[in-house]
């Protein structure tokens, strides 16, 4: 029997090549490829490459190559038809009934193509010709140019009700086939059916060969509702099937080892004009699980860049849920966060390859997006709303099936459940433990775990928060006891050397000071007063001072710099645990005020409020322990 073109095309977008040859070739990945033994040579360096992208294989020992079919066929001896029926049983789909009839669907698909093509070819010329000129001038100062438009094949639909249907007819395409495209409204009410796209700019839909096989048309003024009209479903299109720019961002995502999706039409143009071709926007829809996978076949871990408002979260958000089921090794998501109130077409004009390239490589891992999301609008001042974060959470672990997978982020989720709601207990994560001990020069068994924390991610929007700035003007106090114990006491820099190195300092100078310590002390292990002269030398002179003038007037301070290392290590791991509690809860702080800003309740207030509290117990526990508060009078100086 024949089998049409489009069934197996079906069959190979379903099944990757690996997947298909893995049921008898053992594959190891080799860059973007999988490569194994040749399955019709014995051989003991493999010469037998995978390539899903090109949905081909190669085997440079036997000098053959092909697709799945092929595949099949070579090494099961079975025939083409045999073959694709083996492969549609391994794909879930059901075989196409072989009939007259479903030869002349084909054909009518075919047509049908035909006619979108010729629509996109009228739609473009009216954009060129003289009625396109306000359309011209609205794409024009969107900074969609004349290049752009010939780029993505943009174009315009006049105002009048019938032009489009005149011109198709006038081509001798039937009004079945204007309907079944998507192109006219028709309906029992509507006597004579009309052109759908009227006084609209035109954003055709390519499907992931390139075919036209629908249009979204986008009003000129902000008055005419809807903003965006899109083509109906059809025999062609499935919206949920369906990325914008997919054609274009496949090849792309593979050279650039990666891909973005964003909510739009013109932002996926704008983001693929700043330098980022490989990117795809869904279809005015939530994601789906469909999309999830054309996704996934592009790039491990697709990056969804949403709107920054109310809307772009809730996308984000949604994504989760949908993702959580199907993720895996190899198949997650990231979130790239804007700014409030910008989408990625602003980002794009505003700010250039580099704003974009900074939003995308800021992005959130699945894991912390999750957190974010549910820790967010939640009072945790009660054990009932901590046992309901805790319940929520486990929630969510439960939905992914892939079970390292899901082991992962349970672990993950109690780490940072123990981090947020109490004092850390030590050796509670045995990866970290493991990382610590492995720590090169780490002479002897001290706990450094128990000021394990994991450090929270914040998005690019968050990060320029003034609390969370970078640039405050002078070394906070606990910073400068940090750093003053350990160039008293360099030798503390076995055990802690690296939970210094990833505490996360408010200061560029107390950065400076640390990097030459940690230099410094690699390199030759000087004692403290060697290193001292060294940092003179390097210039650090005047910030070392400063540190001493800081502490020279609290007692606490200056004796433990000069007390014996056992006591100064003893404070040194209460400063450094305080120091990455604070800063988490100033975070945690961030959001909460984020999330009243954008919804004035009772609950973020309230949530809001339990932070401080919080922060305030703990500052006073600092000021009553270390005798920070006394000294310096302020303790939330730490930021
Ligand atoms: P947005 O309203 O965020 O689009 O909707 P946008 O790209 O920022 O719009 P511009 O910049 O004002 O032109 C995102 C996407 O949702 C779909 C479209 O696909 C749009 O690109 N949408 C939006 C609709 O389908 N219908 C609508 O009425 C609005
Ligand atoms: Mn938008």
């Amino acid at each position: 029997m024949r089998f049409p073109a489009s069934f197996l095309d079906e069959l190979k977008a379903r099944l990757p090549v690996s997947e298909v040859v893995r049921k008898r070739v053992k594959l190891t990945k080799a860059g973007r490829e999988w490569k194994g033994l040749s399955p019709f040579n014995a051989e003991r360096t493999p010469s037998f490459f995978v390539n899903d992208h090109k949905m081909a294989w190669f085997d440079h020992s036997a000098g053959k190559n092909g697709n799945i079919f092929d595949f099949v066929m070579e090494t099961e001896g079975l025939s083409f038809p045999e073959a694709v029926t083996r492969l549609a049983e391994q794909a879930g789909l059901p075989l196409p009934q072989a009939s007259a009839e479903s030869d002349a669907r084909e054909k009518r698909r075919a047509g049908l193509y035909e006619v979108l093509e010729l629509a996109t070819g009228y739609f473009t010329a009216q954009l060129a010709g003289r009625c396109g000129a306000k359309a011209r001038d609205y794409l024009a100062a969107r900074g969609l140019g004349s290049a752009l438009q010939a780029d993505f094949r943009l174009g315009y639909a006049g105002a009048e009700k019938y032009a489009l249907r005149d011109y198709l007819a006038a081509k001798g395409v039937s009004a079945e086939a204007m309907i079944e495209t998507g192109l006219l409204v028709h309906g029992d009410e509507i006597a004579v059916p009309y052109d759908r796209f009227r006084d609209r700019v035109i954003f055709p839909i390519a499907d992931r060969a390139g075919r036209v096989i629908a249009f979204g048309g986008r009003a000129l003024s902000a008055d005419v509702q809807p903003k965006y009209l899109n083509s109906p479903e059809t025999p062609l299109f499935h919206k949920g099937a369906v990325l914008y720019n997919h054609h274009r961002a496949r090849k792309a995502a593979h050279e650039m080892g990666g891909v973005t999706a964003v909510e739009g039409y013109v932002d996926a143009i704008s983001l693929s004009a700043a330098g980022f071709p490989n990117v795809v926007a869904p279809l005015g829809t939530a994601l789906t699980a469909e999309q999830c996978a054309l996704l996934w076949k592009m790039a491990e871990e697709p990056v969804l860049c949403f709107d920054g408002d109310k809307p772009g979260r809730k996308a984000a958000y949604r994504a989760i849920d949908l993702a959580l089921p199907l993720i895996g090794v190899g198949r997650s998501l990231r979130f790239a966060l804007l700014p409030e109130g910008q989408d990625p077409d602003d980002l794009a004009r505003n700010g250039g390859h580099a704003a974009v390239a900074e939003v995308l490589a800021a992005a959130l891992p699945l894991v912390d997006l999750i957190w974010q999301r549910e820790t967010e609008a939640q009072i945790l001042a009660t054990p009932e709303s901590r046992a309901g974060l805790e319940r929520r959470l486990a929630d969510l672990c439960a939905a992914i099936r892939d079970e390292a997978l899901r082991r992962h982020y349970q672990s993950e989720f109690r780490n940072r459940l123990g981090e947020l709601f109490g004092a850390p207990r030590p050796g509670r994560d045995p990866r970290r433990q493991h990382r610590f001990s492995a720590a090169p020069g780490r002479g002897r068994d001290a706990e450094p775990q128990t000021y394990v924390s994991q450090p929270l991610r914040v998005g690019a929007s968050l990060a320029r928060s003034p609390l969370l700035s970078t640039k405050t003007p002078g070394i906070a106090p606990r910073e400068a006891f940090i750093l003053l114990i350990l160039l008293n006491h360099p030798a503390l820099l076995d055990a802690h050397g690296e939970a210094f190195a990833e505490l996360e300092l408010g200061n560029s100078e107390a950065r400076r000071l640390r990097q030459s310590l940690l230099d410094l002390w690699a390199a030759r292990r000087l004692g403290a007063d060697d290193m001292r002269g060294e940092i003179e030398r390097g210039g650090l002179g005047p910030v070392l001072r400063r540190l001493e003038a800081m502490t020279a007037h609290s007692c606490v301070w200056t004796v433990a710099a000069e007390a014996a290392d056992a006591d100064a290590e003893e404070a040194l791991k209460q400063a450094l645990a305080l120091h990455r509690k604070m800063r988490a809860l100033n975070r945690e702080l961030v959001l909460a005020e984020a999330a009243l800003a954008g919804d004035a309740s009772e609950m973020n207030l309230a949530r809001l409020k339990s932070i401080q509290e919080q922060l305030s117990a703990l500052a006073g526990m600092e000021a009553v322990v270390e005798g920070f508060g006394a000294a310096s009078g302020r303790q939330s100086g730490v930021l």
